[in-house]
């Protein structure tokens, strides 16, 4: 074997401890803490309109919607939980549609949740659905089904399965709750008409944190996960700031928190300087392009395109284009008139996928013309 005994030590063992974090996990993404500041509002009016599925009664569908670290999903969360300790009455059952893309995969969890053994034999949608209204018949229950990120199944035009979950209160005595969530406030203008009609969804909107609302949300996470005087109120405000910046985004601000925390670790400081937080601000600016990250959530979206929007998107990836340098683009990679190619891009847009502006026409009226870019794909 190699001579060990001279080579330079290439791992540090002489400390492995934080000095500055205490509990990371107290800023994983999927860390859920057991209070929402500043949302006790939110929550109650969430609340209220779901509360009747306890005594048996229709819920009020709702329209959740918000720029992206406004404390949806957290308080969702929350109001999930207390109303599993609350009633056996009804089954709470939490999708998130990235995980759950189809219609398909929602009624699998859902009878996941209700403990339905499927035959192995493939069974086809409907088949399974029915075996849901069933089951909550026998069960004697009503089912609250929170879609949040609704976007992905709307996007997918996998959402008409919500017309026939509404109606199966009257027409099959079945209840079902909907509470969907999404931080594109326009998503329900993209819902399928019939399912938009019967589910009347009442809209309600998280508004952005302000400041001090930040401020109070950093404090709570710096105390519980960092040591003592390893950071200030300086620190707290310089990282509510920054979230406050990109629309009120806790998130974020969490997120600037905690890098800076291991920041100021890895340069052996004995607290959180400004000078680590203005890094991680400079850092978080400067991720990917929007450009490289809409490529990224296409690629993973999977959306369900045709071959000839497959190669519209394709084309917008690499950067916005008047329409004209569009249809000539894509006229040399298939054989389609500039109406035709009009036609996709009108459904794209419908769709939220593609989104146009014109240009300012200046003196002559005759030079305005359309520039289509994709659309960015959720915040953050
Ligand atoms: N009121 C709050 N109190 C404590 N922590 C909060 C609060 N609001 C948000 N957070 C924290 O910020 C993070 C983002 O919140 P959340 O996931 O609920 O945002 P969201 O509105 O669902 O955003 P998106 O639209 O991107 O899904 C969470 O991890 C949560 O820990
Ligand atoms: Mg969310």
């Amino acid at each position: 074997m190699g001579d060990v005994g001279n080579m330079a030590k290439l791992f540090d063992t002489t400390s492995s401890e934080n000095t500055i974090i205490a509990k990371e996990e107290l800023f994983h993404p999927d860390y859920c803490p057991t209070e929402a500041l500043h949302r006790q509002n939110e929550m109650e009016t969430v609340a209220a309109a779901i509360e009747p599925m306890i005594h048996g009664k229709a819920c009020t569908n709702m329209f959740i919607c918000g720029a992206s670290g406004t404390g949806k999903t957290l308080c969702m969360k929350l109001i999930l939980d207390q109303l599993k300790e609350s009633s056996a009455l009804v089954t709470p059952i939490y999708v998130n549609c990235w995980d759950y893309p189809t219609k398909m995969a929602i009624f699998y969890k859902i009878s996941e949740a209700l403990s339905l053994i499927l035959p192995r034999r493939g069974l086809a949608a409907d088949e399974v659905f029915e075996r849901i209204l069933d089951a909550m018949k026998k069960q004697n229950i009503a089912i609250l089904l929170v879609l949040d990120e609704l976007d992905s199944i709307v996007f997918r035009k996998e959402d008409s399965f919500l017309y026939t979950m509404s109606r199966a209160g009257l027409d099959r005595g079945a209840r079902f709750g909907i509470v969907a969530i999404s931080n594109k406030k326009d998503l329900t203008m993209l819902l399928d008409a019939r399912a938009a009609s019967s589910l009347r969804l009442s809209s309600f909107e998280f508004k952005e944190y302000n400041v001090e609302q930040l401020k109070a949300i950093v404090l709570e996470r710096a105390t519980n996960a960092l040591v003592p005087k390893t950071w200030d109120a300086e620190a707290i405000e310089a990282c509510a700031r920054a979230g406050f910046g990109k629309n009120g985004n806790a998130r974020l601000a969490l997120e600037i928190l905690w890098k800076s925390a291991q920041l100021a670790e890895q340069r052996n400081s004995a607290k959180i300087e400004l000078q680590d937080i203005e890094e991680v601000v400079k850092m978080v600016e400067q991720r990917p392009s929007r450009g490289q990250r809409k490529k990224v959530s296409f690629q993973a979206q999977g959306l369900n395109l045709c071959e000839e929007e497959k190669i519209l998107v394709n084309i917008l990836l690499d950067g916005e284009l008047p329409s004209t340098e569009l249809y000539e683009a894509v006229a040399a990679k298939m054989k389609k008139s500039k109406r035709q190619i009009r036609n996709y891009l009108q459904l794209l847009e419908a769709r939220g996928i593609v989104e146009s502006k014109e240009t300012s026409s200046g003196a002559n009226d005759f030079l305005k013309m359309k520039i289509y870019a994709l659309k960015p794909q959720g915040a953050g």
